[in-house]
């Protein structure tokens, strides 16, 4: 299959490439598009054999559902049983953004959307590109992240390029996505709702508006045996480039010490080492191949280019790659939420 590619305007998308696309999603094909967390990877999210295409382009396991996207607000309503208190409460503050909401789901959604459960994840992201593609589709679009399963999430059109070519209809580039981590996902199917994967909207800003949430175990530990995380995918090795990631902890001057030690060790053994650093450190180490994923100061600098700088260390070949590790408050706790993902949580303390 040729994979056509054509680029808009982030802000002002040009209406007939939208059309086109808009053609394919209707007619069961597959159509990948910017939204402000990552690029999503479209199908018509109410035919069960345009999902199944979705799960083979990707090689998706089949009990991971899908997150279906809405172009306005009136589309929400026919794909959800109900509409809890706290989700209206939660839509008036973040919709159109970055949240994704769990509710129960409408006859009309089929299981292979839901991965079988009885609750469906519905997001209205911000983007424009994406708000004009869904809204001229005239359907809820399934959408995922346009990566290859396991592979960090794509924030360029080129990384859907690098997975995905040949293996769907059509790639949007519309720039590089604003936030770059994907959507939080709030689970307000049930009384107290539960985040399930942090992200640019924060626990602290939904306590303000519904009171305490409780939060996935999936999301602060390894899952296991006993920490069987509610969001399917969470459960998966994800975003993890092919080095072996680990994370080092401790005060930021025994970090960069104990990163050159263990750099030039292992590349004594032969080795390709990379060393994940911030603008503050970026000097400061030595023999190995150095990426700068942000700004220790502007935390949304890091989150913005985290996969990125993952997918550039297995360009580079990495076989190993150590990594600092951020402040988890506010928007840092999505950060080291898949950042530890990547690691396999593979920490030395320090
Ligand atoms: O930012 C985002 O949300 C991006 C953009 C493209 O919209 N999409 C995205 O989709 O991250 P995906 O499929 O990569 O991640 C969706 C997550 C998976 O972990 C899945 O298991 C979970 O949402 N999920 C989907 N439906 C669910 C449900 N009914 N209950 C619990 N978790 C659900
Ligand atoms: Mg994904």
């Amino acid at each position: 299959m040729e994979t056509k590619i054509i680029k808009v305007d982030p802000e002002r998308p040009d209406k007939s490439a939208l059309e086109e696309a808009a053609r394919i999603l209707r007619a069961g094909g597959l159509v990948a598009f910017p939204t402000e967390t990552v690029y999503g990877l479209g199908a018509n999210g109410l035919d069960a054999n345009a999902c199944k295409r979705i799960y083979e382009a990707k090689g998706r396991p089949s009990d991971n559902p899908l997150i279906l996207t809405i172009g306005d607000i009136s589309g929400l309503y026919p794909i959800v049983g109900r509409v809890t208190e706290n989700a209206e409460k939660i839509i008036d503050a973040f919709w159109p953004g970055p949240i994704t909401l769990v509710l129960p789901k409408a006859d009309c959604v089929p299981m292979e959307v839901t991965g079988g459960l009885d609750t469906v994840a519905v997001r209205f992201p911000s983007n424009a590109v994406a708000r004009e593609l869904i809204k001229t589709a005239g359907i809820p679009v399934a959408a995922p992240s346009a990566n290859s399963s396991g592979k960090p999430s794509p924030t360029r059109a080129s990384h859907v390029e690098f997975d995905l070519n040949g293996k769907i209809d059509m790639i949007i580039d519309g720039g590089p996505a604003d936030w770059g981590l994907e959507s939080t996902i709030l689970d307000v199917s049930v009384d107290r709702p539960v985040l399930l994967r942090p992200g640019a909207v924060t626990k602290e800003m939904i306590e303000e508006i519904v009171g305490e949430i409780d939060v996935d175990p999936a999301v602060y530990s390894k899952p296991s045996a006993d920490i069987v995380p509610k969001a399917p995918g969470m459960k998966y090795k994800h975003y993890s480039p092919a080095a072996k990631v680990i994370l080092v902890s401790g005060n930021l001057e025994n970090v960069v010490k104990t990163i050159n030690e263990k750099v030039s060790e292992d590349s004594a053994k032969g080795l390709k080492v990379g060393v994940m650093a911030t603008e503050q450190t970026k000097n400061r180490y030595t023999g190995a191949s150095v990426l700068v994923v942000g700004d220790r100061d502007k935390p949304e600098t890091i989150g913005a280019n985290l996969f990125k700088i993952l997918r550039k260390f297995d360009h580079i070949g990495a076989d190993v790659v150590y990594s600092e590790v951020f402040d988890e408050a506010g928007e840092g706790a999505a950060i080291m939420n898949r950042l530890n993902k990547a690691a396999g949580f593979n920490y030395i303390y320090c």
